[in-house]
């Protein structure tokens, strides 16, 4: 008979569940439909998708998902957890990071490449997150995950060569289609941009769907389609007129789904463009560079400041407030730990001198002690500082701003007796930050900063005299 002796249950508390009928690819939630074998050549690559559908071919080219798999960054963490858990989170990271890999089993784990070994695998399976990977999506399985939503690759994928996507009267030469539902909506991502920590009570890691649906944009049926696969500009308008792309008066996004097809209202761009400028150029993909330039303008379309000046005693007090004005969800989200948004703020008088600064790069590209930065704080389960996402058990401090909110946050500095002052604020953002890609990375890589809004203010006293906001 089975006695559970004390190892047994602690084992049992820490390690994420084995493999079962519900849960193949334990930890992560993927299935393949119908309980079949996937195997690689059931997908087909991109290229074989371009012929027809150019246009979604060269938003994808270049984008995140195409280096999902290949990202230096998640490749080095991914190996990290593998020697750190004993594998245990092997399925879980490449679950999201190349679903087609992980159902057809193919990765290879070689310890002997990379900072702390390395995966490979053939064909379409290294292209990340691929056409065949969103479109062979036949269901979720929201009903069988532990934490009861959307997460850790709750997806079925089917092997059949059935594309699945938002038409209902497709008739596609190439391939059978079937139309669904789930595609035009947030619980597609959210199957992937929902990310929890098997090892340590599913604690919400990543969580930018639930994010969204506190929000307004949910309450407007605004889904992340409506400002991810669409241009910048239209994004812009979806946060400010607060309606979804096919609400809104001439989009221009109409056109063919693909050559020879019929002219559709609304084409979706492929480039899924969120705040990373860094990785792809990194990488040298094709097509990587309009997407880092599209992040950028992404970037300075979200927040906008606002700054007030208050007297007493001859201490000036400043209140620098930071706004999530188009964001669908947290600013940042998904990595909130990692990712850095944060202010600097500089304050001269008329001389030059300075009175008041804060949050500027240092020589070696790290932030100054002190500096504001809009982040969550992760720990792990003792309370200590901890970046590791197997090792992380909460968020101590969570300073993320939420979508349409706002942050407030005060200076001091001493009030120019006379004359004028300058203060400029401005709000920078970066992937990681450099310890991060000195720790993970086996070549230096200077992380780049985006200058997200910036204020150019001159006061006297606590009368404002003129602003610009020119970036
Ligand atoms: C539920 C799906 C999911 C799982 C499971 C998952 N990831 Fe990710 N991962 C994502 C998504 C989505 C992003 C993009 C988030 C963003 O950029 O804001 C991401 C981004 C990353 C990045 C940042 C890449 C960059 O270039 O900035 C790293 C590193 C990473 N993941 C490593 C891992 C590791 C290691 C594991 C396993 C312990 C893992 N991921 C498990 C979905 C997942
Ligand atoms: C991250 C998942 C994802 C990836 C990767 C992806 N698609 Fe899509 N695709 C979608 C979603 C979601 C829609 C539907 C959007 C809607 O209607 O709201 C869509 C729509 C489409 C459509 C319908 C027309 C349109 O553009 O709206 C076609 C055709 C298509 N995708 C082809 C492709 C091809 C080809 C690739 C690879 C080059 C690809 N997709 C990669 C998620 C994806
Ligand atoms: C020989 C041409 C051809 C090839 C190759 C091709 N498609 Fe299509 N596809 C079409 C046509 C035509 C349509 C219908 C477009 C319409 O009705 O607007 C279509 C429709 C689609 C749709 C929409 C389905 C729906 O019901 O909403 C998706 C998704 C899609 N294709 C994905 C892919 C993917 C992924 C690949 C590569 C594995 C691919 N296609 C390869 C011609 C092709
Ligand atoms: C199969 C899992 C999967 C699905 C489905 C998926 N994503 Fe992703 N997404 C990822 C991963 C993994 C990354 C990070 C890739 C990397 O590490 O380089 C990512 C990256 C992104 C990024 C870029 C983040 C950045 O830092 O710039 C955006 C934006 C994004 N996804 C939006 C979406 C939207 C919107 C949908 C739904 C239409 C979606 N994704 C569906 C797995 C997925
Ligand atoms: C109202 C428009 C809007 C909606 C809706 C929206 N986003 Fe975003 N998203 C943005 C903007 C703008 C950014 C860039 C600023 C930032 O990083 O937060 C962004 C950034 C991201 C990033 C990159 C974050 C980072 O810094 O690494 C991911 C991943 C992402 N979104 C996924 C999603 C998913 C998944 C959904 C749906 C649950 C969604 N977004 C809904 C506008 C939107």
């Amino acid at each position: 008979m089975f006695r559970p002796t004390l190892l047994t249950l602690l084992l049992c508390a820490t390690l994420p569940a084995a493999a079962s009928d519900n849960q193949p690819f334990a930890p992560s939630y993927l299935t393949v439909k119908e309980g079949k074998e996937a195997q690689l050549k059931q997908f087909s690559s991109p290229e074989t998708c371009k012929r027809c559908h150019p246009r979604q071919y060269a938003g994808w080219q270049g984008s995140m998902h195409s280096i999902a798999f290949i990202d230096p960054v998640y490749q080095a963490e991914a190996a990290l957890g593998t020697v750190e858990t004993d594998g245990a989170t092997h399925n879980l990271c490449k679950g999201c990071h190349t679903a087609i890999g992980t159902v057809a089993e193919t990765i290879s784990y070689d310890s002997e490449t990379g900072k702390f070994g390395g995966f490979t695998t053939q064909g379409v399976a290294e292209r990340g997150v691929s056409c065949e990977t969103c479109h062979s999506v036949s269901a979720t399985n929201i009903e069988h995950t532990a934490m009861g939503e959307h997460g850790n690759a709750s997806l079925e994928l089917a092997t059949d060569r059935i594309k699945r996507g938002p038409f209902d009267d497709a008739k596609a030469r190439g391939h059978k289609t079937e139309y669904s539902e789930l595609h035009t909506r947030s619980e597609f991502c959210a199957n992937c941009h929902n990310v929890f920590n098997p090892v340590h009570g599913n604690f919400p890691l990543e969580h930018t769907y639930e994010e969204w649906k506190q929000s307004d944009y949910a309450k407007a049926d605004i889904q992340c389609q409506d400002c991810h696969m669409v241009p910048v500009e239209i994004a812009v308008r979806v946060a400010d007129e607060m309606k979804p792309v096919s609400e809104l008066e001439q989009h221009r996004l109409s056109g063919q789904a693909a050559r020879g097809g019929p002219v559709r209202s609304v084409v979706h761009d492929h480039g899924f463009v969120g705040g990373n400028a860094v990785l792809a150029p990194l990488l040298g993909v094709e097509g990587a560079e309009a997407h880092a330039l599209e992040a950028k303008t992404r970037l300075q379309t979200v927040a906008e400041l606002e700054t007030a000046i208050t007297e007493t005693d001859g201490k000036a007090q400043l209140n620098v407030t930071v706004y999530n004005r188009r964001a669908g969800h947290d600013l940042p989200t998904s990595l909130s730990f990692i990712r850095q948004v944060w202010l600097e703020v500089v304050v001269e008088d008329a001389q030059g001198k300075t009175l008041l600064r804060s949050g500027s790069l240092q020589a070696d590209n790290s932030l100054p002690e002190g500096t504001v930065v809009f982040q969550d704080t992760a720990v792990d389960i003792d309370g200590k500082p901890e970046h590791k996402p197997w090792k992380i058990a909460r968020f101590s401090v969570e300073n993320s701003i939420p979508a349409k909110g706002s942050k407030t946050v005060q200076y001091a500095f001493p009030m120019p007796a006379e004359g004028q002052y300058q203060v400029t604020t401005t709000l920078h953002y970066r992937s990681f930050d450099q310890s991060v890609a000195d720790y993970l990375l086996e070549e230096k890589v200077t992380v780049p900063s985006i200058t997200m809004s910036t204020l150019t203010q001159r006061f006297e006293g606590a009368r404002l005299l003129s602003s610009d906001n020119t970036l």
